[in-house]
């Protein structure tokens, strides 16, 4: 397993690396006041929303609120993965990057390396069988693949015979290229195949799948078994070839088959990917949103493809954040990617694409055709259905989308009961705190002076009594000082680093952007105490109106309450 990079020495390599500098020199900043500027290099505009703070060492765009650290930045900007970002940055100042359990998660060991080495040589040797082997190469020809497609992708032809591979039996075993019989003799596990190498994200051949020449042939495809260095649930086929083709990525198509990939690149889609025969899972989702921004999932048009499509939209949700989008694309009824494109060409499956169900549009047909929403079980149930869905959308904005179509496409009015039954009891509240608004409440202020300055939760407590009155964004504020708290002496982007995959991330970038409006340093602490202050005021009043209103509804207070219900009235 990949050694994990400590806690600590991320820590240390944001407060060591300088975010404008390491923008600065992928997009050109200006200097306004104390932040720094340029147009957005995560969205389409005219005038600069970009800013990124120096003293806070993050990035915010006020226009599509894409934000984050410098490791934040290379992973989108330039596509990296989190420890190959780590490694860049630290590289920039000269640090070497340490892992738990010492050992790098891409710094292959000898045995590791040995291996590639000797897929690597396989992978040649089917290739070079393939340019000696008219049936195969008429039977690529016939399915509409050039020679130069079949090189970008390395196929290759494994010949007939049992023992044709040559190299170290021990390591070609444990590569997964020859099968072992019971009394310990080895025979070469693809045969009279087309074989298509599988690389992970360096170029390393690390698996292989195999298709059948002959129609009869039995299963039609075959792939290499799990290994040390393949693990079929992490991988996407054509992923390191589309970001050897292609630098400027728009979309990435995820279709079902190897054919399907090669198919597209020969007809000049050179951005797609493919599972490896199984239904895609959530980290894979990750990888290619990583790469790029909007993902296309392609279906064959029949009631399989619109159970893998149902099955890709689950393992999305999760990974809806800002900017990123998922379109569905089904086929018309018999079609793969392969066979669409190769009947109808480029343009047509260009059209498709266009025409390609977003994720809202999907969720709601297949819901929809579930339950008659005409009538007012119908509607509730749909609620239910929707519920476990919509709970898993990280992205506020799109729930608020769905939300809105949900009130468009039942024309139902989603008062706090039909809210309640999408779990969102709060989502009224959430609208509130996250959709930008020029009032400042007393948490808001609180939460960007904290972010100016960590230290101020030096004197307070945690406030942990304020989440009885629901006050909107308290619970980030208590997180906040929690967090502080457990380190007291921790810098602002640490703490916002702490938030990294936190759902509150957009929110909380989003107060950090702001300068807080303050005459002067010295003025921040009374601020500050200020706003906890006003806080407790608030939670007085609540606190005492929720306990008068049970008590006058009939429910008999607990002790516990009616103590504190006589404290609420003595505290000031
Ligand atoms: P398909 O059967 O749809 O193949 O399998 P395809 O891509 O259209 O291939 P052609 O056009 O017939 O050549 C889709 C994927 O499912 C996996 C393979 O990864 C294949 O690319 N699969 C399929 C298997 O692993 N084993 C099989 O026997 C069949
Ligand atoms: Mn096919």
């Amino acid at each position: 397993m990949a050694g994990r990079v400590p806690r600590s020495f991320i820590d240390d390599l944001l407060n060591r690396v300088d975010i404008v500098e390491i923008i600065d020199n992928r997009v050109p900043l200006k200097k306004k006041g104390t932040e720094y500027w340029a147009c957005c290099p995560f969205h389409n505009e005219k005038s600069a929303s970009f800013s990124v703070s120096q003293n806070k060492q993050f990035f915010h765009c006020f226009g599509c609120q894409q934000s984050g650290n410098a490791i934040g930045f290379l992973m989108d900007y330039d596509h990296m993965e989190f420890v190959e970002a780590i490694e860049t940055l630290a590289q920039s100042i000269g640090l070497d990057v340490p892992y738990e359990q010492g050992q790098a998660p891409r710094q292959a060991t000898p045995a590791m390396e040995s291996l590639f080495d000797s897929l690597e040589k396989c992978s040649d040797y089917y290739q070079s069988q393939l340019k000696q082997n008219n049936t195969v190469i008429e039977y690529l020809k016939q399915r509409g693949i050039s020679g130069q497609t079949a090189r970008d992708y390395a196929i290759g032809y494994a010949p007939e015979g049992w023992s044709n591979l040559q190299g170290d039996q021990k390591l070609l075993l444990e590569g997964g290229m020859l099968i072992e019989k019971d009394n310990g003799q080895h025979y070469d596990r693809f045969r009279h195949r087309l074989m298509f190498p599988i690389r992970d994200r360096r170029g390393r051949t690390i698996a292989f799948g195999g298709r059948v020449i002959v129609a009869e042939d039995n299963p039609k495809y075959l792939n290499s078994p799990e290994t040390s260095i393949f693990h079929k649930g992490d991988e996407i086929y054509g992923l390191y070839e589309l970001k050897k083709a292609v630098t400027n990525i728009e979309q990435i198509f995820v279709t079902e088959g190897y054919m399907d990939v090669v198919a597209l690149a020969e007809h000049g889609v050179k951005t797609a990917v493919a599972t490896l025969g199984t239904a895609i899972n959530n980290a894979q989702i990750e990888k290619l949103f990583r790469s790029c921004k909007t993902l296309v999932f392609c279906f064959d048009g029949d009631t399989a493809g619109r159970k893998a499509a149902w099955r890709s939209l689950e393992q999305c949700l999760a990974s809806l954040k800002e900017g990123r989008l998922a379109r569905f694309l089904f086929l018309p009824d018999g079609h793969d990617p392969d066979s669409f494109i190769g009947d109808f060409g480029n343009q047509a499956f260009q059209q498709q694409c266009t025409e390609a169900a977003t994720l809202t549009e999907f969720l709601f047909n297949t819901l929809k055709a579930e339950c008659n929403i005409q009538s007012l079980e119908g509607k509730s149930q749909f609620l239910d259905r929707l519920r476990p869905y919509f709970t898993q959308i990280p992205l506020q904005s799109l729930k608020d989308q769905i939300l809105g179509e949900v009130e468009r496409q039942l024309s139902v009015q989603l008062d706090a009961r039909l809210l309640n039954i999408l779990g969102e009891e709060t989502v009224k509240q959430n609208l509130k705190t996250v959709i930008p608004e020029s009032r400042w409440t007393a948490t808001k202020l609180a939460i960007n002076l904290l972010l100016h300055k960590p230290q101020l939760a030096k004197s307070t407590g945690s406030q942990n009594h304020l989440t009885e009155a629901n006050i909107p964004g308290t619970d980030l504020l208590m997180q906040l000082l929690d967090t502080i708290h457990e380190e007291p002496e921790i810098s602002t982007q640490n703490l916002l680093d702490r938030f990294s995959d936190s759902e509150q991330k957009s929110h909380l970038y989003q107060l950090a952007a702001v300068q807080p409006a303050m005459e002067n340093e010295e003025s921040i602490e009374p601020m500050f105490r200020d706003c906890l202050q006003q806080l407790q005021t608030q939670y007085i009043k609540i606190r005492r109106l929720q306990l008068i209103e049970k008590s006058q509804s009939g429910d008999v207070l607990s002790e516990s309450e009616k103590l504190e219900y006589k404290q609420l009235f003595t505290k000031r």
